[in-house]
């Protein structure tokens, strides 16, 4: 019998169906760029038919060389650029198809983490992250329960009354961390958050988003830190040009060396001529 014959019967009867026959709809994929393109004015193309899939609860890297249009990408998840071709889901949602007023309410599903941290300058550690919350209209009890857990997540729990010209680099890319997490979105975007730090720093800031993945956030971070994208092996995904040329889980910041590669390399460290090998 087909299936939708057997929904009716078992509606007439005032059943519900069986558990085996429940059809359980998979969750659409966080995020899903399909064919998408995207020319600037002047005709510049950044994109070209880039199709890509982010689970939900994945953490990946997105790397590639500079100009291959990681930050394109990434704008266009929060629908600050729109594609010329394409289309990009999120949860499952084409977000062309969102009225301008409900830009605002996919914002704030989405976390955002850059390299100059855009924090308030004139605001302390706590109001930069309750500011977060008072702008989508949070509740007082709200605020005050969500801003510490936050702000001790990322380890800043006892610098809340401090500017932030008054914290090193580290702690202020640490509080925009947090402001970006402190509504616990389902989708975090880091774009070059380590840009501007020094590798101590830079590990610190990984540890910090790889404890907000394991929370359930899906964590998407662009960047140019070879020894960290091959530190954590998640998965990589390669832009070049403007085309995804490696999606690889458990990937490296590069390909795997060939054994030739490998073989100049060691000539090289070791100081011999190639006739020795
Ligand atoms: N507003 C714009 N108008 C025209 N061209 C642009 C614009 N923004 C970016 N581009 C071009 O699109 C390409 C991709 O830019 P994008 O910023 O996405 O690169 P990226 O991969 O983030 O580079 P980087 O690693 O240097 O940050 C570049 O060649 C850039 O010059
Ligand atoms: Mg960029």
């Amino acid at each position: 019998m087909a299936r939708h014959q057997t929904s009716a019967l078992l509606r007439e009867r005032g059943q519900r169906r069986p558990e085996h026959l429940t059809e359980r709809r998979a969750r659409p994929p966080i995020v899903e760029l399909r064919k998408v393109g995207k020319v600037y004015p002047g005709g510049h193309v950044a994109l070209e038919r880039v199709s890509l899939r982010v689970d939900r609860g994945e953490f990946v890297f997105l790397v590639g060389p500079t100009g291959c249009g990681k930050s394109t990408l990434i704008k266009l998840l929060i629908r600050e650029l729109e594609p010329t071709q394409g289309e990009v889901l999120i949860a499952g949602r084409d977000i062309a198809t969102l009225p301008d007023k409900r830009i605002p309410h996919l914002r704030r599903r989405i976390g955002t983490v850059f390299q100059d941290f855009k924090l308030l300058p004139s605001r302390t550690v706590y109001d930069n992250v309750a500011y977060a919350l008072q702008v989508i209209g949070a509740s007082r009890a709200e605020i005050r329960s969500k801003v510490p857990d936050a702000l001790r997540l990322v380890g800043l729990a006892d610098k809340t009354g401090n500017y932030p010209d008054q914290l090193s680099g580290g702690e202020q890319q640490r509080l925009s961390v947090a402001r970006a997490f402190v509504n616990h979105p389902p989708l975090l975007l880091a774009d070059e958050p380590t840009g501007n730090l020094d590798p101590a720093t830079s590990v610190g800031i990984m540890q910090t988003l790889y404890r907000i993945n394991k929370t359930g956030t899906t964590v998407v971070v662009v960047t140019h830190d070879r020894e960290m994208v091959d530190k954590m092996r998640r998965r990589v995904i390669a832009l070049e040009a403007g085309h995804v040329v490696r999606d690889q889980a458990a990937g490296r910041y590069t390909d795997e060396e060939s054994t030739r590669e490998f073989a100049a390399r060691l000539r090289d460290e070791m100081g011999v001529e190639d006739e020795a090998y």
